[in-house]
């Protein structure tokens, strides 16, 4: 060993007596990390082997010793190898930059997802590489991974005004289909009103599936930089696969079967086969569940039984939010692109062709429909049911063509789609 130089290192580090093997490495480590390159930095240790193996380590890992030397201090003797900090880096990335604001809370702890997205280090990008990778919001990617390709790069072709809000309001308000309807409820109704109960619960949860799909196809294809799109149609797919769920419980418990009509296959099969995103959009959160949402009503109001009851009653509080988002989106897409509006009109268009012999809502789910309303077989009662279908028929055409104003299109225009709108309702 040499004796101590005359000039100082940049900074130096006591290392005791910890050895490599023992945590040695990530003390050095942590420190060479935090220097510049080309700077010293004198590392003393108490243990001559470890000084020994110094040299070794700053080797390989991109860093050279420079020289060594032993002193003798109040502890006694230690030896110090001074070693100058390597360009070479563990990753391979620009450094991470210094370490900035903590992120806003509400309420003095709570970390609201809308403030996440805004107050990020680096705000959403309007239009990402398509290669992007599954890089978390604010981190620093390292170069040599993988290329994606997703197939929706422009933020503005998926987002709505409120989409954080709305994700929020969706984690906030999870029920538990096994435990938050009264289940006990539903059993012991006369067999006619439970055969249609469970033919109006099948249809809906037949209904419910492609709400489920529609979202769950579309999330694959968004670019992974939008993290605030894929946790809206994440809290969407999650709220569908509870209402297949409830749905076909409500449909079952009594021991009742339904059918799975053939003309509600049909007109959800051409809803899943829309692959443009707004289009999907119009059709499914503002037609299709929009329309839901005054027959989920209608059977919370009308329901024979309270489990039937809550099970509409819950799948409506979700409803709202997904229909919020496709008017929002949809406003906003004309908004931005005049020429989205035709598009959007030529796929409720080519959609209604599609269904051109579907004429009206199923013999079968009128009749069952009307018998759940009633809550009985008997002529007054069945009376009462038909005139409450008959009012939600209307009532669901004057919302329809409200919601389509409030997504942006005139009047004339907005009538028009309600119109060709599916008579499965969804
Ligand atoms: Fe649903
Ligand atoms: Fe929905």
């Amino acid at each position: 060993m040499n004796s101590p130089p005359q000039d100082t290192a940049t900074r130096s580090i006591d290392a005791g007596d910890i050895e490599f093997g023992d945590g040695l490495e990530i003390l050095l480590s942590t420190v060479f990390q935090a220097a510049e390159p080309g700077q010293t930095i004198d590392v003393a240790t108490s243990s001559r082997s470890t000084a020994l193996e110094l040299p070794g380590w700053a080797r390989s890992t991109g860093h050279s010793a420079e020289r060594d030397w032993k002193e003798t201090n109040g502890n006694g003797q230690r030896f110090v190898v001074r070693v100058r900090r390597g360009e070479a880096a563990p990753v391979l990335a620009p450094d991470l930059p210094s370490r900035g604001e903590p992120m806003p809370l509400r309420l003095g702890s709570q970390f609201h997802t809308t403030d996440l997205v805004n107050a990020a280090p680096e705000r959403l990008p309007g239009s990402p590489d398509p290669g992007y990778g599954l890089i978390p919001l604010g981190a620093v990617p390292e170069s040599g991974g993988p290329q994606y390709s997703w197939r929706l790069n422009h933020h503005d072709d998926l987002w709505a005004e409120e989409i954080t809000d709305l994700t929020e309001r969706a984690s906030s308000a999870q029920w538990d289909a096994t435990v938050d309807v009264p289940w006990n409820e539903a059993l012991g109704l006369p067999d006619d009103v439970e055969r249609a109960v469970a033919q109006v619960m099948t249809f809906i949860a037949s209904n419910e599936y492609v709400a489920l799909y529609v979202p769950s196809k579309f999330l694959p294809q968004v670019n992974s930089a939008f993290v605030d799109i894929l946790m809206w149609l994440a809290s969407h797919i999650h709220d569908e696969a509870r209402h297949v769920e409830v749905f076909t419980k409500r449909a079952l418990i009594g021991g009742q079967r339904g059918y799975a009509l053939a003309s509600t296959q049909m007109s959800l099969h051409s809803l899943l086969e829309e692959d443009d995103f707004s289009s999907a959009s119009l059709l499914l959160n503002v037609l299709g569940e929009g329309t839901f949402i005054d027959l989920l009503g209608f059977i919370s109001r009308n329901a024979p039984d309270a489990a039937t009851a809550a099970c509409a009653r819950l799948a409506h509080r979700d409803e709202q939010r997904h229909v919020h988002f496709g008017i929002s989106h949809v406003r906003r897409s004309q908004k931005l692109d005049p020429d989205s509006t035709p598009q959007l009109i030529g796929a409720v268009e080519a959609r209604a062709a599609k269904l051109a012999t579907l004429t009206g809502l199923s013999p079968v789910l009128l009749e069952s429909l009307t018998i759940l309303a009633a809550g009985s077989t008997r002529s007054a009662s069945l009376r009462r049911g038909a005139a409450g279908v008959k009012e939600l028929t209307r009532l669901m055409e004057v919302n329809r063509i409200r919601r389509l104003r409030a997504a942006g299109f005139d009047a004339e225009t907005a009538h028009h789609l309600s119109e060709l709108h599916t008579p499965n309702l969804m």
